[in-house]
């Protein structure tokens, strides 16, 4: 009989190598995959719309910390970004 923390434990690796993180040397931050976003204590935080999909701030401009608003493309005519 399998034992079942080895399950547990091979379902969880399963699990993050289905987690995708692209870092844009721009700003944002794309979090893809089933992951929580929480707060310092562990309160779930809002990500909108799409569940498996997050942008997260990486440049510090954002107005809704921890996520993307945009704010980092004030000044950039670049749109190779969100
Ligand atoms: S990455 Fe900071 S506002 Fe978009």
């Amino acid at each position: 009989m399998p034992n079942p923390l080895a399950l547990h434990l091979l379902h969880e690796k399963q699990k993050m190598s289905d987690t995708k993180i692209c870092c844009n040397p721009k700003g944002p931050i794309i979090v893809e995959g089933d992951v929580s976003i929480t707060d310092k204590y562990g309160r779930p935080l809002d990500a909108g719309k799409k569940k498996n999909m997050h942008v997260m701030c990486g440049c510090g401009q954002s107005m809704k910390k921890p996520f993307c608003d945009g704010s980092h493309n004030q000044g950039d005519d670049d749109d190779d970004d969100i």
